[in-house]
């Protein structure tokens, strides 16, 4: 089938937002005396099993609950987090998808529920700017016009609305939600019998007994503590015959010969900070196209800035700040090369503000540690812990240098020195987004694996269901920087682009059946780190979410192992509740 066709199914947006309140205040009072015994149970469980427990705080897990609870199945979100929403209600408010019709089901609820929220005159929605300021401005964001009056759906939001209308689809249709509660990882906190998973369980004694479990977490935790296969890393060139795949330099000079060593001209005096080491002589020839299973693309917060000084806090210096970690930077404006932050209009005159250029917000090396062979994928909550505050630390001592040092050229100081932190955004959090970005942790080794052939060439799925489809270009950020003979390179980032969208089969969301046969994983999913670099994007994510939370549905009402999931029932009920999935 053609992508075009893939397409022409889903120009229909799936329930609108009137037809989704009307139902859901049907349900509501269907279901009241139910409600009542049920509804309190987020401190003190009421029952003591479910049909699908969920593993995760992010936007899957979100939509994977609403889906199992509309088809009656009794359901729970166990969370190491506080907040629900990952990225989506962290500051991610660009939305990542290069065709909104590629966004159906639930995950266009979301947004067609973000476009109600601000479709008001209401000053206590809009504070800063009218709508009307707003739609002047006549942004187009990635998945179409910023506020799209057709469809009905907008794609930008402030952090706060995001919070707001995921907090009140989870509260309307009263998901049960177990908030701090980390998976046990060390041991007795995945039970299995046989390949069936049976309960799991947190660091604070909680067990959760369940016939279907989802992990709906950035860093696949679950699949982990359930000895279900899985990779870290990078694969090599030829592991799938994938162009983008390995160790690859950058070979453009975005680094304008600039001089890597702490006394210039002068190797013996080391390297400044952030490069982590040189290759003398020509590269070895067996480096490039190679694997590497401990690296990982960077990591930073997507902040919610403001220029409007009302409602700005200027950026302050962290505690342990050191201007020789910014050394690069300051080389970087010397010669003449800025780079500072993007700035994407959010409403309110607020920003999703993201990396952009070789030294930003993207702290490269911070998320491993190759001397003590350390990934964050395999950390432990402690060590986690440590790399949110390093990374805090590198992105508030960054702005600092941006906006203080004197060797930053006056403009580009008072420029950058106008944004602040707003003021009305992450209030609990000293303004600060909660969740940092986890741009590819842990990917599955499942059924089938999705290559860049598959994203690049749309293949057919004979036999299986499409259970998303993805519409973002292969999307890798930078891994570290080197040096080869005293030119400063990057490594590892890649941007493929790739705008038709194209189908995900449930294969890559099904482990192996040795592995559990009653699991399944919408994020931390089974593909190469090219293919992943797609579709690691939070509508996508959030689609799976959906598709996963009928496949354990489907699991349970047909007694079957998810490998075994009757594929012509699970493409009909995608065509139901997804409408613009076909197979
Ligand atoms: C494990 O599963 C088998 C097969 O379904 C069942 O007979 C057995 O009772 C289970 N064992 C436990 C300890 O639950
Ligand atoms: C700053 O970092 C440099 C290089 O790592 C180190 O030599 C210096 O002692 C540090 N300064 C402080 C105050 O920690
Ligand atoms: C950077 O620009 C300034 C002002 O235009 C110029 O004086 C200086 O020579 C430039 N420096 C480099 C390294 O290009
Ligand atoms: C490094 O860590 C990985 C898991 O992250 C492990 O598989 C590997 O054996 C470790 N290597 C060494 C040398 O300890």
């Amino acid at each position: 089938m053609s992508v075009k066709m893939y397409i022409g199914m889903f120009s229909k947006p799936s329930l609108s937002f009137t037809h989704a309140t009307l139902l859901l205040i049907f349900t509501i009072l269907l279901v009241s005396s139910l409600a009542l015994v049920f509804a309190k149970s987020t401190s003190v469980p009421s029952r003591s099993t479910w049909d699908v427990i969920i593993y995760g705080g992010t936007p899957a897990a979100i939509t994977a609950a609403l889906q199992v609870k509309r088809m009656n199945k009794v359901v729970a979100i166990v969370c190491p987090e506080t907040a629900l929403g990952g990225l989506t209600t962290s500051g991610l408010g660009w939305t990542d998808s290069k065709n909104g019709a590629a966004i159906g089901g639930i995950a266009r609820e979301f947004y067609s529920n973000i476009y109600e929220y601000y479709n008001t005159d209401s000053t206590t929605i809009w504070k800063h700017q009218t709508r009307k300021e707003y739609i002047k401005l006549n942004i187009g964001a990635q998945p179409g016009r910023a506020i799209d009056e057709d469809a009905k759906v907008q794609w930008t939001f402030e952090p706060s609305a995001a919070q707001h209308v995921f907090d009140k689809m989870i509260s309307d249709e009263q998901i049960e939600v177990y908030r701090d509660q980390r998976l046990n990882r060390e041991g007795g906190g995945v039970n299995k019998n046989g390949s069936k998973i049976t309960q799991i369980c947190t660091l604070s004694d909680r067990c959760f007994p369940a016939q279907q479990f989802i992990d709906a977490s950035y860093e696949g935790d679950l699949m982990a503590a359930a000895s279900i296969q899985y990779q870290v890393g990078r694969d090599s060139q030829t592991k799938y015959g994938e162009s983008l795949a390995g160790i690859s330099l950058d070979r453009r000079d975005n680094y304008a010969n600039i001089d890597p060593y702490i006394k210039p001209g002068n190797s013996d005096s080391g390297l400044i900070h952030g490069l982590e080491k040189e290759i003398t002589g020509p590269t070895p020839g067996s480096w490039e196209g190679s694997s590497d299973f401990i690296r990982l693309q960077s990591f930073n917060y997507r902040l919610c800035l403001t220029k409007l000084s009302s409602n700005s806090i200027p950026f302050e210096k962290p505690d342990n700040y050191n201007v020789s970690d910014y050394e690069l930077l300051l080389r970087l404006y010397e010669a003449n090369l800025t780079s500072g932050f993007t700035t994407q209009r959010m409403p309110n005159l607020k920003t999703d503000s993201n990396s952009k250029g070789p030294m930003s917000f993207d702290f490269v090396g911070g998320n491993f540690d190759v001397e003590s062979n350390m990934t964050y994928s395999e950390a432990s909550y402690s060590q986690r812990q440590k790399i949110f505050r390093h990374h805090k630390d590198y992105q508030m001592g960054l702005l600092y240098t941006i906006t203080h040092n004197e060797r930053i050229p006056e403009k580009e100081r008072m420029k950058w020195a106008q944004f602040g932190l707003a003021k009305d955004e992450f209030v609990d959090t000293d303004n600060w987004p909660k969740q940092l970005y986890i741009r590819e942790a842990r990917r599955m080794q499942g059924m089938r694996i999705l290559t860049e052939q598959d994203v690049e060439e749309s293949a057919g799925y004979i036999g299986d269901s499409i259970v998303g489809l993805g519409s973002y270009s292969l999307d890798s950020h930078v891994v570290r920087r080197i040096v080869q003979n005293g030119q400063i390179y990057d490594e590892g980032g890649f941007y493929a682009r790739k705008t038709d969208p194209y189908p995900l089969p449930y294969q890559i969301i099904v482990p192996k059946r040795e592995d559990a046969t009653n699991f399944l994983n919408p994020v931390t999913l089974s593909a190469s780190h090219v293919a992943f670099g797609g579709v690691r994007m939070e509508p996508t994510y959030m689609v799976l979410g959906q598709s996963a939370g009928i496949a354990a549905v489907l699991a349970i009402e047909q007694e079957a192992d998810v490998q075994d999931v009757h594929r012509d029932s699970l493409t009909r009920l995608m065509h139901l509740y997804q409408q613009n999935i076909g197979s």
